[in-house]
């Protein structure tokens, strides 16, 4: 057990109030939590801090869409994050807002000391502006045809057809998915924050063990791209903090986002009467980490440390990134109802079963997180339920009915008793890593030896001797200490559980409980303290997701693809016999498929048509892993002119069908289709 308490400030991702929670959000909060309350159980002092971001376009032109002030729906959006937040077991010391007077004066802090500090430039520049809303358009908000391929109706950065990326500028016929007006050149004057300054610092430090390896060396691919200068102001009108000096021109929310780290723990700090400052000064020995998902890493572990060097403040000791969400091996979707929100998980199953599940899963590496719902019920029935609550379950009623409520004075089986306590560096060492699967692995591997333990010595034969009364008593009595190591280890991951075992067992946990043995000790009447998963209620809430897409897909802005709802398409103008048989398809099979790298929506597809195989770029990334297309059968336009693309050659097309974005699906033959048979 570690001696010196340490000072830790923990913080998450502040999620955007203009949305939901969802099963994306929850990974991170619980992994956060989990790892707070680890903290905390071991005697550390562990603040942990979040908010919600309140600023930028989105929230602003929502609030509009609602009819009330942002400062209004950012409240309502704050108390709900935080209630379903506290209904999962994740509890900061403080949810705030990033719309604070403290992160005012943060902000105005920091961009003073980096302007001081010769870090911040003005230039004008040219970007495309709504007459009618008389604001200018965020790349998002602007839609048109592709400059690369000449597909209607693309976003306003990228081209769901062909892939390219573009600046919103050269876009053709654009128009803002605001009010749909064609939107002009208009020049604007901008502050920039000089990063480049920063980069032999950054590149130091992303190897000082602040973050993984693997995402060190993504970052090191930036590096070689070229770091930037950051534009970090905004025009009027934008809901947003105020730069100093300079009317009209606003912080661009990614500036007093992270501010809102140390905004959310002054605040904190404040109320509670504690100078928050050796958090953020160098040279102190507190501690302080992020938790993020990977696709903020160029936010966190490029603008957010240059930022803190160049005010003057300490760099975070780390920035813990995990990977996204996906489910049943897809990524989530509305259409399918695995696009789950938090309070629709609430209003079905018991929060503590994805906690569970999430640790189960959860390691240091970036790769995504699968929710598999028939492994999770597997998994939850079968670990928590199956074995740790059994062991309690099977003992505590002998305990209570023969033996006055009262543990035995002797231990059992002391070989067994230390093996369980012993297990603690491991399992501490694993959690503090974020390894919690491995610390799952190993208590479970525990909860079976104290199964098989009591399967062996069958108290329930033994109760029925007279003679072997003493030995039942302490057969039991084991049962029951093994049973309160194993909810040691697990109340940072299963908070409530654990605390029902606590009023069961009568007492109060610390890390250090692992070391003490209850001999003698009284404990209270055993109640069930978790039911078992129903299958059916994991049904009831993706039935139940779907319909969250029904009752709000109206009122949502809408500016990306993947918030595209499923509507039919009107049938297209009639052609003639011949027109269609000049479509050669044919069925393929996927022999190769992978993740065009900076290609947001292309998978590239090697396709067998039995004679050649050609290759494929399609725009079906946001809707199929690759590694799940290969040998799969489809059908291909086999004799479209081959297209030439940023990546290589488009030898042909395959079909699919749908809206867009996730909600795509490939069409797939009958069993008994070979590759190269033409479609008739
Ligand atoms: O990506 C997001 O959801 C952002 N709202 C996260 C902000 S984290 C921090 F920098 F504030
Ligand atoms: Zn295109």
């Amino acid at each position: 057990m570690q001696s010196q308490q340490r000072r830790i400030l923990v913080t998450s991702a502040l999620p955007y109030a203009n949305g939901s929670i969802h099963l994306g959000h929850l990974l991170e909060h619980i992994q956060t939590d989990i790892w707070v309350r680890f903290q905390r159980l071991r005697g550390n002092q562990c603040y942990s801090v979040c908010a919600d971001d309140a600023h930028g376009t989105p929230v602003m032109l929502k609030a509009q869409e609602l009819g009330i002030t942002p400062e209004q729906m950012v409240e309502q959006t704050r108390a709900e994050h935080h209630q379903d937040l506290q209904d999962f077991y994740v509890n900061y010391d403080n949810y705030y807002v990033t719309h604070s007077p403290e992160n005012k004066e943060l902000c105005e802090l920091v961009y003073n000391r980096l302007n001081e500090n010769g870090y911040i430039s003005k230039r004008t520049i040219s970007q495309l502006f709504d007459p009618e809303k008389q604001m200018f358009l965020p790349d998002r908000f602007v839609k048109g045809t592709c400059p690369e391929c000449g597909s209607e109706d693309q976003n306003g950065d990228s081209c769901d057809n062909c892939g390219a990326t573009y600046s919103p500028t050269d876009v053709k016929n654009p128009r803002s998915v605001v009010s749909g007006a064609t939107p002009v050149l208009k020049d604007s004057e901008h502050f920039f924050f000089d990063l480049p300054k920063f980069e032999s610092m950054l590149k130091e430090w992303i190897r000082s063990g602040a973050i993984q390896n693997e995402m060190a060396n993504k970052l090191e691919e930036w590096f070689e791209q070229g770091l930037q200068q950051w534009d970090i102001s905004r025009d009027a009108p934008y809901f947003g903090f105020e730069i100093p000096g300079a009317p009209n021109k606003f912080f661009y929310v990614w500036v007093d986002a992270p501010v809102g780290y140390m905004a959310s723990f002054k605040n904190f700090a404040n109320a509670q009467g504690f100078d928050d400052s050796e958090f953020w000064q160098n040279g102190n020995d507190t501690e302080l980490y992020h938790f993020i998902g990977k696709d903020i890493t160029y936010f966190h572990c490029l603008f957010w440390p240059a930022m803190l060097e160049g005010a003057g403040f300490r760099k975070p000791t780390g920035v813990n990134i995990h990977g996204f969400v996906t489910v049943n091996g897809a990524k989530m979707s509305k259409s399918k109802g695995t696009f789950i929100k938090g309070r629709t998980y609430l209003e079905h199953l018991n929060p503590e079963y994805l906690r569970y599940y999430f640790a189960s899963k959860l390691n240091d590496s970036v790769t995504d997180i699968d929710l598999n719902f028939e492994d999770f019920v597997q998994k939850v029935n079968a670990d928590l339920v199956g074995k740790v609550v059994n062991i309690a379950s099977r003992c505590a009623g002998f305990i209570t009915k023969k033996f006055e409520g009262t543990l035995s004075d002797n231990i059992e089986n002391p070989e067994l008793l230390s093996e369980f306590q012993l297990a603690e560096s491991v399992i501490a060492k694993h959690i503090e890593s974020r390894h919690y699967h491995k610390a799952i692995r190993d208590i479970m591997a525990l909860a079976d030896k104290a199964n098989q333990y009591i399967d062996a010595q069958a108290p329930w034969v033994t109760i029925k001797d007279e003679s072997k009364q003493a030995f039942t008593h302490d057969v039991c009595s084991m049962g029951i200490h093994l049973f309160r190591i194993l909810m040691v280890y697990l109340t940072p991951v299963v908070p409530k559980l654990s605390a029902d075992a606590q009023s069961f067992l009568n007492d109060e946990f610390t890390w250090e409980s692992i070391k003490e043995v209850k001999k003698g000790h009284s404990i209270n009447k055993f109640k069930a303290m978790l039911q078992r998963v129903d299958a059916d209620k994991v049904s009831a809430m993706v039935e139940a997701s779907k319909e969250n897409l029904k009752v709000t897909s109206n009122k949502a802005i809408k500016p990306k693809t993947d918030n595209k709802q499923s509507e039919i398409e009107p049938i297209a103008d009639t052609i003639v016999f011949d027109e269609f048989a000049k479509i050669d398809l044919r069925i393929a099979k996927i022999v190769h498929a992978e993740a065009v790298e900076k290609a947001d929506k292309l998978l590239r597809l090697e396709l067998d048509i039995g004679t050649e195989t050609r290759q494929v770029f399609a725009g079906i990334k946001s809707a199929y892993k690759a590694e799940d297309l290969i040998g799969k059968h489809t059908v291909m336009v086999a004799n479209l002119a081959p297209r030439k693309m940023r990546f290589g050659m488009s030898e042909g097309m395959v079909l699919a069908a749908g809206p867009g974005g996730d909600d795509l699906y490939i069409l797939e033959p009958h069993a008994g289709a070979k590759p190269g048979m033409r479609v008739k």
